[in-house]
Formats: C-alpha cells, sequence, structure tokens
C-alpha cells in the first residue's frame, strides 16, 4: 500500500499532517481536509489490471468493493481493516425511470444495496478503520439516520462504542431502528441536523470521542470508491454524466474526487459532467450556484420530507463546489411533489430508494425539460439509500396520505399521481375474485 498524508484544501494555505493526526479540519487556517497520495508514483493501466484481477479472489480486503481499490485509499495494516465486504453494488439498467425522466436509457448504481442499507457503509470502513488504527475506544456522528445506521454496525463489529446525535423526531424509523439494534448509545437532540452536527463537533474533543462524520476525510476516502467500483462494472468507459444528491455534500465531494484522481493517475482521460440535485426546502448550494456567489449562505429551519438531506449548513461545501469545478457540474432543486413521484417511478422499475435518492430522477426530468441535458446522454445516476429505510413515506404516498408542513407552516398535500393502492377486501371467494378482475 501508497503512503498517504493529510493536506489543507484551501489554496492559500495547504498545510500538510501525517496520515495518523487526529484532527479533522486543518490546525493553522481551520479549512476541510484531503487525503492525497503521490498519484504520479501510480501507474493508470496497471491499477485497472490489479482492481480486476482482485475480483477473483476470496480474500476480504479484495472482495470488499472499497479496500479491493486500496493503492488509492488511506494506509491500513490487514489486521485493523473493518469491513463488511461493502460495496460491489448493483448498476441497474432503468427504462421506466428512463422514460420519465427523458432519457433514452438511464442507469442508476444502487448504493442502497449496501450492508446497511446506504452509501455511508463505503466511507463507514474506512473511518472505522482510520479509528482502529489511532487506539479510539469509541466514535460519534450527528446523523439525519443512515450515518447512525452504518456508524453503529461498523462500531460493533469493531468493539467499539457508538455515540449517535440525531434530530429528534426528524429521521425515518428504519434508520433509528438499525442505530438501536447495532448498540450505539442514541441521543436525541431537540433541534435539528445543523444543530446535531454543531454540538458533537464541540463535545468530541473533551468528551474522548472520534468523530465519524463526512468532515473526517477518511470517510470521503471510502465513499469517493463509488466512482472506482461504477466505472470497473462498466469497462471503465466513463459516462457523460454522474447525477448525485445533495445533503451535507460530502457524497457528492468524494465522488468528484474519485474520479479526478484517476485521472490524475491517467486510468481514464475525460471526467464526467456532476450534477449535485437539492430538495427544495434544503437548497444552500443551490442558491449558491445560481447567484454565483463564492461563499455558502446556510438555509435556517431546512424542511423536506427526504429527511436525509434535510440539511441547512453542509458541512463539505467547499468540497462539493471543487469537485463541480473539475467536473464542469452544475446544481438543481427539485420539489416535494417532484422527489414523490420520481420515487414512485424507481420503485415500479423494481429498484426503489428512499425519498432523499430519488431528487435524481426529479433532477433529470427537469434538466431535460429545461434543454440542459440531452436525451441521449449517458448518465448515472446514484441511489443512496434503500426503499425499506422510510417504508412510512412510501406507505403514505400511495395511500394519498403524504403531506408536509412548509417553511411558512402551512400544510402541503402530495399528489399520489402513481400511486397503487392497497385493496382492502372481506375473506369471501366471490369478492376476491372480483376483485382480481375474474
Ligand atoms: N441520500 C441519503 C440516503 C443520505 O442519507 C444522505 C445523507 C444523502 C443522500 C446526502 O449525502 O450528505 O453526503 O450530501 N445522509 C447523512 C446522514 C447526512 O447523516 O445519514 P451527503
Amino acid at each position: 500500500m501508497f503512503s498517504s498524508q493529510l493536506q489543507c484544501i484551501e489554496s492559500d494555505c495547504r498545510a500538510c499532517y501525517p496520515a495518523a493526526s487526529r484532527i479533522y479540519t486543518c490546525e493553522r487556517c481551520g479549512g476541510l481536509l484531503d487525503v492525497v497520495y503521490d498519484l504520479g508514483s501510480l501507474n493508470g493501466e496497471d491499477l485497472k489490471s490489479v482492481w480486476d484481477g482482485r475480483r477473483a479472489s476470496l480474500k476480504a480486503s479484495d472482495q470488499s468493493g472499497v479496500w479491493r481499490f486500496r493503492e488509492l485509499l488511506p494506509e491500513a495494516d490487514e489486521s485493523q481493516i473493518v469491513t463488511m465486504i461493502e460495496g460491489n453494488t448493483q448498476l441497474f439498467d432503468a427504462p421506466r425511470s428512463a422514460e420519465y425522466g427523458g432519457l433514452a436509457r438511464l442507469t442508476f448504481k444502487h448504493l442502497g444495496m449496501n450492508p446497511t442499507g446506504s452509501f455511508k457503509d463505503l466511507g463507514m470502513t474506512t473511518g472505522a478503520t482510520q479509528a482502529q488504527r489511532l487506539g479510539a475506544k469509541s466514535v460519534a456522528c450527528a446523523s439525519t439516520g443512515n450515518t447512525s445506521a452504518s456508524m453503529a454496525a461498523y462500531a460493533a463489529r469493531a468493539g467499539m462504542r457508538a455515540f449517535v446525535f440525531i434530530p429528534s423526531g426528524q429521521i425515518a424509523l428504519g434508520k433509528l431502528s438499525q442505530a438501536l439494534d447495532y448498540g450505539a448509545t442514541v441521543l436525541q437532540i431537540e433541534g435539528d441536523f445543523d444543530d446535531a452536527m454543531r454540538l458533537v463537533r464541540e463535545v468530541a474533543e473533551e468528551a474522548d470521542l472520534y468523530l465519524l462524520n463526512s468532515v473526517n476525510p477518511f470517510r470521503l476516502e471510502g465513499q469517493k470508491t463509488a466512482a472506482f467500483e461504477m466505472l470497473q462494472q462498466r469497462a471503465w468507459s466513463v459516462p457523460d454524466r454522474i447525477v448525485v444528491p445533495g445533503g451535507n455534500l460530502g457524497n457528492s465531494s468524494a465522488i468528484a474526487k474519485g474520479f479526478k484522481e484517476l485521472l490524475d493517475c491517467g486510468t481514464i482521460t475525460r471526467l464526467p459532467k456532476l450534477t449535485i440535485v437539492q430538495a427544495e426546502g434544503a437548497n444552500p448550494l443551490y442558491r449558491m450556484w445560481q447567484a454565483e456567489s463564492q461563499t455558502l449562505e446556510p438555509v435556517k429551519g431546512a424542511t423536506t420530507l427526504a429527511t436525509a438531506i434535510k440539511i441547512g449548513a453542509p458541512v463539505s461545501w467547499k468540497k462539493a463546489v471543487r469537485g463541480l469545478r473539475w467536473c464542469g457540474g452544475e446544481v438543481e432543486q427539485v420539489s416535494e411533489q417532484e422527489i414523490a413521484d420520481a420515487k414512485a417511478i424507481i420503485g415500479r422499475d423494481g429498484i426503489g430508494c428512499e425519498p432523499a435518492s430519488a431528487v435524481t430522477l426529479a433532477g433529470i426530468k427537469k434538466l431535460i425539460a429545461a434543454g440542459t441535458m440531452n436525451r441521449g446522454e449517458d448518465v448515472v445516476a446514484i441511489l443512496t439509500g434503500h426503499v425499506l429505510k422510510d417504508p412510512d413515506y412510501t406507505v403514505n404516498y400511495h395511500h394519498a396520505s403524504l403531506s408536509y408542513t412548509d417553511a411558512s407552516r402551512a400544510n402541503i398535500s402530495i399528489a399520489s399521481h402513481h400511486a397503487n393502492r392497497l385493496l382492502q377486501v372481506p375473506a369471501e371467494r366471490q369478492v376476491i375474485l372480483a376483485a382480481l378482475g375474474r
């Protein structure tokens, strides 16, 4: 494995730190940190054949869809790697979704098929491994649900204590049930995600907790392998465009970094375009991009039923902006109605996802309608969470009882344009036959 170090992303700082430092941000300027590698020492063609060869191996670190790519990961001793054989998630061809969005063809990379049902596992294996390397006994995160589920599982596997800070009453039950079942101490904070995030960062040092939010650069190193694995599954052919949901903006940043590193190693010769999609009620990056502003203005009291991305002050916005610049990207926003309908269509493809993931298809439909995306583009959209994470949302949609409270506290009903209604029938043969249309 190759050596790596931490480096501040701020162009006027670029301070470096050893990879084994227990820090999350730059000690000199407070900027976000990257894990950086000596990319010039790697041969892009050799990497492909080493990585392709490992797919036939029985070793856990080769089978993991993250550690398989370890030449571009922080070094870790085999014995310290905490893995649940994450990654290895499907690329699905989605014809109904493509037609709905207005594309000739659409592929979903379903990161919700990871061990705990979300993309977070890709970053948690590298984050938990770094925690082991540093000898941490306890780990912590603030979460809209999926990070907490994933961290709780990986901490349990590694025998570390897990502390999760969640916004009170604002996370999907599937995710809460996971964190409880995997044995984490769950602190329900009377506030929103942004409050929970601020508080966990404030107390982590004093309480000796190793922070596993995506501000931790080791998390993003695992998440970037979504780009590697997708390319490997496509025989290293680069798509025209990647579409990613945006919340705390760690995942979009990580995926952009993954593509950029492969370009710098010569594994690929061009970057895909990057499109980040946010919910209208939690859209600080969209606003910033529209205003062509240099700084992100947090959205106070962010609202969306896609609770995974109900975030007003995204921590990784500077890395996301950098990724958008590398990839010639753009930012879109979508309404609650658009998210709900797109989610139902993704379900009809036999795939399904949680609400936050459906912003991808809703965004594609909008960009096609606006003429910003072409029907013939080769698009890979990232589904981030499993359909079973938030069954209440799905059942309410199909029951035509989904509604939300907007920023002005008005209650808005979502129209269930693609509802698949439950049929309630008495236990009688003739009625059942009639219901079956016979
Ligand atoms: N989709 C899902 C299903 C998520 O859980 C998240 C984030 C995102 C998209 C957005 O990704 O934050 O990297 O931009 N969930 C975090 C959590 C915040 O705590 O589970 P992002």
